[in-house]
């Protein structure tokens, strides 16, 4: 089996249901993974829940429910949503699943019969929202006061605590972990984001993690197979789905298939988890410097310009904006993946509103895409009976611009995909929409309209349409990555028969001889009214 292009998402905490800022990281790996399968290559997207922990433990017992129950019902919520925005993950992975608890525990048992595991005992500090042991070492070196420590990630005041359990070596991995971040300068994405880590691994790191935690205090958690007063801690748990979903335990080959990841899209709060106890976890486990993923950490979402948050009131359902705000719209779960992903360019922050969304589905979809769509299949029932004209693209004319228009589209293909391959999402949905533009230029300057009227201008006009009908063509292939069923809906309206399967389906024309449009063309965008 060849290396497959596999990536993941975080596993989402199923103490709440979803919300816009795990729909963005969502989102941004399906469009990713939909782009490599159109470019040709297998491609793995993995994703699923971190079920485990205090902090559900603590909401199922809110929930007056069991834990498992609890999270049978909120994963199911997390499921549904991913059906509504059409992901296309190819598995789901639940931390609370045997395949991973039973992998997670045989890991474990290799790690501490490797000698790579420290049993100790420290007195210091927790936080329970972030599950995070802080020794007072750690502590003075965040300059945090010790009096009335809070906690250095989250700010919220921290509760004594004495860990007893079993730790993982990071200071003693440093000085590795830092040669093989500054030997790949790509590990981290954005170039902030790595600088950030860079930042981290000139301080020094703890001495260890603690990866178990008292039954005491958290049950709700996977039994350490040597300790049995102790399950094992969230965060080593639920890393370890990136090689746990692909086989690394039960079945090489197919790992060998999938593993090292492409890319772990994360946001840029959980950078620290993945970037220095991860890649740690992996040399620990004697996974070869060759053999560590890379990892794209991206920002976050503001509502207006507050945080989002429980307390504020402000959380944001994506179902409730793709079945309410965007309710009527026959493409609604593609405009908002659209406006995730063009809104801001991605690794930055930004901010979430109703008017921003329906700002970019009137004006981008609406105005720029549906209208051309619209115009250029009325125009050709008209002018052609619905017969889309054809010229091979050497002989279309260069003065008049047909040309030009079928040159531009096939011309995009090398940015976007490299703005692709580079996650710049808004920077190749800015070129798409740029060629939509375009196009919208070209009927204005060449005023079918006109040359419909004059019979001597016939050939011109044939020019114009094949030439739209190559553009049309390009802008449905490049819109599929992120929004799949308008792609499809423009390659059925121009009468082809699928739907865009291949990056090179943009670049040939539009049929070998004339094709007849899809008898319907539906708008794609009605407008809508601004929200009061
Ligand atoms: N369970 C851990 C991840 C374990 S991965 C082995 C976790 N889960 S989470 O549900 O809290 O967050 C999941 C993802 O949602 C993270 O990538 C996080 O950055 C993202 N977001 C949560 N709120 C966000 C915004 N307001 N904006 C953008 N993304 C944010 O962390």
């Amino acid at each position: 089996m060849s290396k497959m292009f596999y990536l993941t998402t975080p596993l989402y905490y199923v103490n709440a249901p979803p919300h816009i800022g795990h729909s963005y990281t969502e989102v941004a790996a399906d469009a990713l993974a939909r782009y490599h399968r159109l470019a040709g290559r297998e491609t793995f997207l993995l994703t699923g829940t971190d079920e485990h922990g205090q902090k559900i433990a603590q909401a199922a017992a809110d929930a007056g429910k069991a834990p498992q129950a609890f999270v049978d019902e909120v994963g199911e919520r997390f499921k549904a949503l991913w059906a509504i925005l059409n992901i296309s993950h190819d598995d789901f992975i639940r931390t609370s699943e045997p395949r991973h608890v039973t992998a997670v525990q045989q890991l474990l048992t290799r790690l501490k019969d490797a000698g790579k595991l420290t049993r100790a005992e420290y007195q210091g500090w927790y936080c329970t929202p972030d599950e995070t042991f802080w020794t007072e070492a750690e502590l003075i070196t965040h300059g945090i006061s010790t009096s009335a420590p809070v906690c250095p990630t989250c700010q919220r005041s921290l509760e004594p605590a004495k860990e007893e359990g079993w730790y993982l070596k990071l200071r003693a991995n440093q000085e590795w972990l830092r040669g093989f971040v500054r030997a790949h300068p790509d590990f981290v994405r954005p170039q902030t984001r790595y600088n950030e880590l860079l930042g981290w691994l000139a301080q020094p790191l703890p001495e260890y993690l603690c990866i178990t935690r008292p039954k005491a205090r958290v049950s709700w958690g996977i039994q350490v197979p040597f300790a049995p007063d102790h399950v094992v801690y969230v965060w080593f748990d639920a890393l370890l789905n990136y090689i746990t979903a692909p086989g690394y335990v039960s079945d090489p080959a197919r790992f060998a298939s999938l593993w090292p990841a492409e890319v772990h899209l994360v946001g840029k709060d959980i950078l620290r988890h993945h970037a220095l106890y991860w890649p740690i976890m992996l040399h620990e486990l004697g996974l070869p410097d060759a053999q560590m993923p890379k990892i794209f950490a991206h920002g976050w979402w503001r509502i207006g310009e507050q945080k989002m948050s429980k307390s504020l009131g402000n959380i944001v359902d994506p179902a409730a904006v793709v079945g309410g705000l965007l309710k009527g719209q026959p493409f609604a779960a593609d405009a908002y993946r659209y406006f995730l992903l063009r809104e801001i360019p991605f690794g930055q922050d930004g901010s979430f509103s109703e008017e921003a969304i329906l700002k970019r589905l009137n004006m981008d979809l609406g105005n720029d895409v549906g209208n051309l769509v619209n115009r250029t299949l009325s125009m050709t029932e008209r002018y052609f009976g619905g017969q889309l004209p054809f010229q091979p693209i050497g002989q279309l004319n260069v003065i008049g611009g047909a040309r030009a228009m079928a040159d531009a589209a096939i011309a995009l293909q090398a940015s976007y995909a490299q703005r692709m391959e580079s996650l710049d999402f808004s920077g190749a949905l800015e070129g798409v929409m740029g060629l939509a533009t375009q196009a919208n230029q070209f009927i204005e300057t060449s005023a079918p309209w006109k040359l419909a009227k004059q019979p001597e201008a016939r050939a011109q006009l044939t020019q114009v349409f094949a030439a739209l009908g190559d553009g049309l063509k390009a802008l449905s292939v490049y819109l599929t990555p992120v929004m799949p069923s308008v792609g499809a809906a423009i390659w059925t309206q121009l009468g082809l028969p699928g739907r865009p399967r291949r990056l090179e389906d943009a670049a040939w024309s539009v049929s070998a001889g004339e094709r007849r449009i899809a008898a319907e063309h539906p708008v794609l965008f009605p407008r809508m009214e601004a929200v009061a």
